[in-house]
C-alpha cells in the first residue's frame, strides 16, 4: 500500500425528510446569505425547492436563486453564478440536485473567491480557496456530495473538463434516499453505471496488496449488483434506493481508492462523449468501460480474473485465466444492459467519423497537453482510437 493523505470532513446528514435541517446546517457551516442552485426543473415540481427554502426561512437566512444547470453543466452559467453571489455578498452555495447542479455549485464557489478565470482550475490549477457548499443530492451517481472534484463543459470548444481540490468538498450533504423515487428508470440505471464506474476505476491498480481496499470495492459492486434489480423493478423501493445512495457516496469520497495507484482511463474516454454528443455520463461509461478492459485486459489478466470470480461469480480457469477475465467483463456488460445501458456507439448516438477528433481531444485537448491519458496503462492518442472502434 501507499502512503496517502485522507481528509473528508463532509457532514452526512441521511434519511427520509432530512432536507428540513438545511437552515441549521448552513448556519452550522457559518452561512449567512445563502445561494441557492439547481438544474432543469426536477426539484421545483417535487417541491423539494419550497422545502429547502422553508427550512432556509425558518433559520432566518436570506437567499437568492439560481436555476437552470444543465446535465453536463456547462461555464456559461457557472459566470453568471460567479457574478449573482459577488453582487449579491452571497457566501453559502446549497446546491440542490444532482452530479450537475453540485459541480457547477463547486465551481462557482471557487469562481467567487478567485481573481482569475475559474476556468483555470479545469486546466490543472489546485483549488484551495472556495465558498462554502452544501448539498441536497436527488440521484446516486456522480459522488459530487462527498468528492472534492467537479466537471464542467466550456461552451468555448464544448471541452469537459475537471477541477479538484479538498477546499469544494462540500461542507455538509442531505442524502435522502425519497427524493431519489422521482427519477426516471434510464436515470437511475444512469446513476448506477456511474457508481460501478468509480469503482473499477479505482479497482485497475498497478499497486500490490491492498486487500482491504480490494475488498471494499467488491462489497460495493456485489451491492449494486443485488440492489439495482430491485429499484429497476420498483423505482420507489426505499431500502434499494438508500443502498444505492449510500453506495453512491461511498464509492467516489475515495476511501476505496486511497493507498493505490487508480485508473481513470475510462471516465477521460467518456468525458469527450458526454461533451460532444451530450449523452448522459453514465450512459457513456456503459459503453466505454467494456471496450477500455478488454483493451487493457493483458497489462493484468488476473486482476480481471479476480473480479470475474470474486464479484460477477464466473470460475476461475487456472489453465486459462484470460477466458475468466474476459466472462468478467462480459458478465458487467450484460449487468448493464439488463438495467438499460447501451451498448455500442450507435445506442449512444456516437458516430464513427468523430473518432479521430474524440481521440485527439482526449489525448491532447485543452488542459490536457500531456498526450497520454490513464493509470493503469498508459495510452496515447492511437490506443484511445482504437478503444473507440471497440465501442462501434
Ligand atoms: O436538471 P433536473 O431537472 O434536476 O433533472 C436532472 C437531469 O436531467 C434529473 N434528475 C436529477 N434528480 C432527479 C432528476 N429527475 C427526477 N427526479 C430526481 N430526483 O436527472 C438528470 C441528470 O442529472 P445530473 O445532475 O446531470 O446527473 P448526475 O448526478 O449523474 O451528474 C452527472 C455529471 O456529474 C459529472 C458527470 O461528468 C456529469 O457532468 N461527474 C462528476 C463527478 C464529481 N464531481 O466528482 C464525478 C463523476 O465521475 C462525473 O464525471
Ligand atoms: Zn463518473
Amino acid at each position: 500500500m501507499e502512503n496517502f493523505n485522507f481528509y473528508s470532513p463532509t457532514f452526512f446528514a441521511f434519511g427520509k425528510g432530512r432536507e428540513a435541517d438545511c437552515g441549521t446546517l448552513v448556519r452550522r457551516f457559518g452561512g449567512s446569505k445563502v445561494l441557492i442552485h439547481y438544474g432543469g426543473g426536477s426539484v421545483v415540481r417535487s417541491g423539494l425547492l419550497d422545502r429547502v427554502k422553508e427550512s432556509l426561512n425558518e433559520a432566518q437566512l436570506p437567499f437568492v436563486e439560481l436555476g437552470g444547470v444543465q446535465p453536463n453543466p456547462r461555464s456559461g452559467l457557472v459566470y453568471e453564478g460567479i457574478d449573482l453571489c459577488k453582487k449579491e455578498k452571497v457566501d453559502f452555495i446549497l446546491a440542490v440536485g444532482g452530479g450537475s447542479t453540485i459541480d457547477s455549485s463547486k465551481a462557482i464557489a471557487a469562481g467567487v473567491v478567485y481573481e482569475g478565470d475559474f476556468w483555470d482550475f479545469y486546466q490543472g490549477k489546485w483549488i484551495e480557496e472556495a465558498l462554502p457548499v452544501g448539498t441536497v443530492l436527488t440521484i446516486a451517481a456522480a459522488g459530487s456530495e462527498g468528492s472534492p472534484d467537479s466537471v464542467i463543459t466550456n461552451e468555448d470548444g464544448m471541452i469537459k473538463r475537471g477541477a479538484s481540490g479538498d477546499a469544494i468538498r462540500p461542507k455538509f450533504s442531505v442524502l435522502n434516499p425519497e427524493l431519489t423515487e422521482t427519477l426516471p428508470a434510464y436515470q437511475t440505471a444512469c446513476g448506477i453505471t456511474d457508481i460501478i464506474a468509480h469503482l473499477y476505476e479505482r479497482y485497475l491498480t498497478n499497486t500490490k496488496d491492498v486487500e482491504v481496499t480490494d475488498r471494499l470495492i467488491e462489497s460495493l459492486i456485489l451491492t449494486m449488483k443485488t440492489e439495482a434489480p430491485k429499484v429497476m423493478n420498483n423505482l420507489e423501493d426505499y431500502e434499494a434506493r438508500a443502498n444505492i445512495m449510500w453506495a453512491g457516496m461511498v464509492a467516489h469520497n475515495n476511501i476505496v481508492g486511497v493507498g493505490r495507484s487508480q485508473d481513470w482511463t475510462s471516465h477521460q474516454i467518456e468525458h469527450e462523449l458526454s461533451a460532444l454528443y451530450d449523452c448522459a455520463h453514465g450512459a457513456g461509461l456503459a459503453v466505454t468501460m467494456p471496450a477500455v478492459f478488454i483493451y487493457n485486459l493483458k497489462h493484468d489478466v488476473m486482476r480481471f480474473a479476480q473480479i470475474a470470480v470474486r464479484v460477477w461469480g464466473c470460475q476461475m480457469d487456472f489453465a486459462n485465466p484470460e477466458n475468466t477475465a474476459r466472462e468478467g467483463i462480459k458478465a458487467l456488460q450484460d449487468f448493464l444492459i439488463s438495467i438499460g445501458m447501451p451498448k455500442n456507439f450507435e445506442e449512444l448516438g456516437a458516430k464513427e467519423e468523430d473518432i479521430e477528433q474524440l481521440a485527439y481531444t482526449c489525448c491532447y485537448g485543452k488542459g490536457n497537453e500531456g498526450g497520454t491519458i490513464g493509470g493503469f496503462v498508459p495510452l496515447i492518442q492511437k490506443d484511445v482510437e482504437a478503444i473507440y472502434r471497440l465501442m462501434l
